[in-house]
């Protein structure tokens, strides 16, 4: 299994940034077995599809509505991200949980929508604070896969990114332990439920990776890839992190 470095960009750069990123991050990047991928907003698909053609870079939307077309007025479909050369699809990212309502079952019909369309989910999940002082992170995220990954057959590629959504954006990056035990209690639901398939499947961390804590974190159990927010937005943060990691 390769390890993966994904970027979420999320809600930044446009068309002309996000060409001017990828000709930057072509010239410097070094080939290696290492997976790199991003996840970029609508408007920028084009671009991704044209600057990363015929590269081992690969790219997916950060959101889709699981439909090929119709009347879903402001959505983006899934056939088209396909069309324009999207092999991955991020899926149930916290900030879809907490800021646009999305479920369990959402992220459900998502996932199957993905398979169905030819592109491989990464599927997120993650504690919040307050669960976690609770004591609830392994029950949280028992209910996140349970739920969201209910009658899911592996078609195509699926990987997990956890996420503790304490530590995204903020600076505060799990701890080791913290990172280990998430991770592997993810890899015996996959050993259990996908015992076909687990071997391929990825467990990717995200939350404040940084190209200078990513060598400890890939250091973790059962952390095999990244899923990098702030600083994937910068060709150097980004290659640097993808550089520690390659050791
Ligand atoms: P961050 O974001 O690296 O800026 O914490 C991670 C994410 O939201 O995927």
């Amino acid at each position: 299994m390769s390890f993966i470095v994904a970027g979420n960009w999320k809600m930044n750069k446009g068309p002309k940034e996000a060409r001017e990123f990828f000709d930057t991050f072509k010239k410097i990047e070094e080939h290696s077995s290492l997976r790199k991928l991003f996840f970029v907003s609508a408007v920028n698909a084009p671009a991704a599809g044209l600057s990363l053609s015929g590269t081992h870079i690969g790219w997916g939307p950060q959101n889709f509505y699981p439909e090929a077309n119709g009347a879903f007025t402001g959505e983006t479909s899934p056939q088209v991200m396909k069309d324009l050369g999207a092999e991955y699809a991020l899926i149930g990212h916290s900030e879809r949980r907490s800021l646009f309502m999305e479920t369990n079952e959402m992220v459900n019909t998502k996932v199957k929508a993905a398979q169905n369309f030819g592109l491989s989910p990464v599927v997120c999940i993650g504690e919040t604070f307050k669960e976690r002082k609770e004591g609830l992170t392994l029950d949280v995220l028992e209910k996140q896969l349970s739920e969201g990954l209910k009658d899911v057959e592996v078609k195509n590629q699926l990987h997990i990114a956890y996420e503790p959504v304490w530590a995204i954006g903020t600076g505060e990056v799990a701890s080791v332990n913290q990172v280990s035990e998430a991770h592997q209690f993810i890899r015996e639901f996959l050993v259990k439920n996908y015992p076909e398939h687990q071997k391929n499947m990825n467990i990717l961390y995200g939350g404040s990776v940084k190209p200078g804590n990513s060598a400890e974190l890939s250091l973790a159990k059962e952390v095999s890839g990244f899923l990098v927010g702030g600083a994937s937005l910068k060709p150097d943060s980004f290659l640097e992190i993808c550089k520690a990691v390659q050791g």
